[in-house]
């Protein structure tokens, strides 16, 4: 389907007369071609139908079963127009238990796809909503609780098209797969055999998420694309567990971000590069007109203080070939009407205090270094990464290092759910924390003081404004419409507000994106009424 799609594309360009020799040449060599995630279409009753399903991907030569949406990996993208109902029907031909969440979309707690929403193995659940709000790239992926970091590494995931009058307007690229290319950006770590993920819940990865050292885009390593030469827009997903991402291109062009999680900017922001939080999206504009083909990249991101090979150095993402065909898309001098930021005086506010488990983060940083120490701090450069096959760490879901004998007993004992906590609680399925009213604007302080972690608090429901970001004011891209905040060894300021009730058995989730974190218990429900 994929393949056939981009077939179809560069076809239609070559027939055109513009597909020269050597970028023939250059596609046709090893380097595989960048999967394009097919555009859900509805079925005769005008719904849409999304199946959680086992698969298997080929990486690194081998098959290694996966889970998709539809597919063997990933999803395909939905396009919703804001404004206009939809009907999905999400089925699950998986062996147990999943939810599919709508991430960045305003709609109410019942169809919101939480943790409460549980859909049987074998069952099909059905939501209908009506999305209302500016023109966006969103995601879904599973939100079982306890079960989410596994379900998304295994592969579930997929983007939202959301898109809105005014946006359509504006003539911004719109060729899907051309000229408007989705980049959703993962890691994977592989068993040593190369034959499956491996996906492990332990004290280290409670302690700092879960990281593979084979990075994908759409699913491929290192894949080529080839564009019309002009303004090529990118969609932009960090969708990984739990490493963060900073973007750029290889020979430095400058990027034009366009918009963020949830919608356009005010004006395009010009920047070199692009630091990208796991859940996060953001659509930037690059000029390919010189007709030179570069890579996208991710340059090196310290987490924990290190930074492990591969990503120790610029590692390409997806290399970029403008073919002789112009676009014709522009670059928008204005983009969208942003709300005044009103006064927060009066206001009513909530403290979220971040919790890492002392006890946790300790012995979780211990089996870190035990691992990674001596390496990270520059020894054996090169064979270093992070999990890559070593195969040291206990399998099973709540396991612990079988290298650390010493800490077995108390990670046998280790009860994961009520590991990291806010306000001084894990997650409680059964107990929201707070109700917020309905319509009412709130701010909102996310503290994650006391512990170094970098934490990307996400919350439903609402598209927020970031106030201050760690302290600081938020960078000129991020001060638009956002459902994902920095919170790193300080305190982020939002402005939110919830248009849509949440009773409490459907509550909202507001939680640390950092999958692992969130699965041990940095989330909390709310209700809205
Ligand atoms: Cu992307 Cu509550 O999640
Ligand atoms: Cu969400
Ligand atoms: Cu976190």
């Amino acid at each position: 389907m994929q393949r056939r799609h981009f077939l179809k594309l560069t076809a239609a360009l070559s027939a055109a007369g513009a597909l020269p020799l050597w970028s023939r040449s250059l596609m046709a060599a090893e380097r595989p071609l960048l999967p394009i995630p097919s555009l859900l279409e509805p079925d005769s009753r005008g719904q849409y139908n999304l199946t959680a399903r086992q698969g298997s991907t080929q990486w690194k030569g081998k098959d290694v079963p996966t889970w998709g949406y539809n597919g063997n990996l990933l999803g395909p993208a939905l396009v919703l127009q804001s404004g206009k109902a939809v009907t999905v029907n999400i089925h699950n031909r998986l062996n147990e238990a999943t939810t599919l969440h709508w991430h960045g979309l305003e709609i109410p707690g019942a169809v919101d796809g939480g943790p409460h929403a549980s859909i049987a193995p074998g069952t099909t659940r059905q939501v209908t909503f009506t999305p209302d709000q500016p023109a966006a790239t969103c995601w879904y992926h599973p939100h079982l609780h306890g079960k989410t970091g596994h379900q998304v590494a295994q592969g579930l995931a997929g983007l939202v098209l959301l898109e809105d009058n005014e946006s359509g307007k504006l003539r911004l690229p719109t060729q899907w797969g051309a000229d408007d290319v989705p980049l959703i950006f993962q890691d994977k770590l592989l068993t040593k055999q190369g034959d499956r993920i491996d996906y492990q819940l332990d004290i280290m990865r409670a302690a700092v998420g879960w990281f593979g050292d084979m990075m994908l885009t759409n699913g491929v390593q290192y894949p080529q694309h080839a564009v019309p030469r002009g303004w090529l827009r990118l969609r932009l997903l960090n969708g990984c567990n739990a490493r963060s991402l900073h973007i750029a291109a290889s020979d430095k062009r400058p990027l034009y971000v366009i918009g963020s999680d949830g919608g356009l900017l005010a004006e395009p922001v010009k920047i070199a590069s692009l630091p990208l939080l796991p859940g996060e999206r953001f659509e930037v504009m690059i000029d390919t007109s010189d007709g030179n083909a570069f890579d996208i990249v991710t340059l090196p991101v310290e987490q924990m203080g290190m930074t492990l090979a591969p990503f120790d150095q610029p590692l390409p993402l997806v290399q970029i070939l403008p073919l002789r065909v112009m676009a014709s898309a522009t670059l928008p001098d204005t983009l969208a009407t942003l709300p005044v930021i009103p006064k927060t005086e009066g206001l009513n506010t909530r403290w979220l205090q971040l919790m890492m488990d002392p006890q946790l983060d300790q012995q979780g940083m211990q089996a870190l270094m035990q691992r990674y120490g001596e390496k990270a701090m520059g020894k054996g450069h090169h064979e270093m990464n992070m999990g890559g096959g070593d195969s040291s760490m206990a399998h099973g879901e709540h396991s612990m290092d079988h290298g650390a004998p010493s800490q077995q007993k108390t990670a046998a004992a280790y009860d994961f759910h009520n590991g990291n906590k806010i306000n001084g609680q894990a997650f409680n399925m059964a107990k929201p924390m707070f109700n917020v009213e309905l319509g009412a604007v709130e701010k909102w302080t996310i503290s994650g003081e006391g512990d170094s972690m970098l934490h990307p608090f996400h919350i439903h429901g609402t598209q927020f404004r970031i106030l201050s970001e760690n302290g600081k004011p938020p960078a000129p891209h991020r001060q638009g419409w956002k459902d994902i905040v920095n919170v790193d060894g300080w305190r982020s300021e939002v402005l939110v507000r919830f248009n849509y009730v949440a009773a409490a058995e459907q509550a909202y989730m507001a939680h640390c994106h950092l999958l692992e974190h969130e699965d041990t218990g940095m989330m909390l429900g709310f209700t809205v009424t």
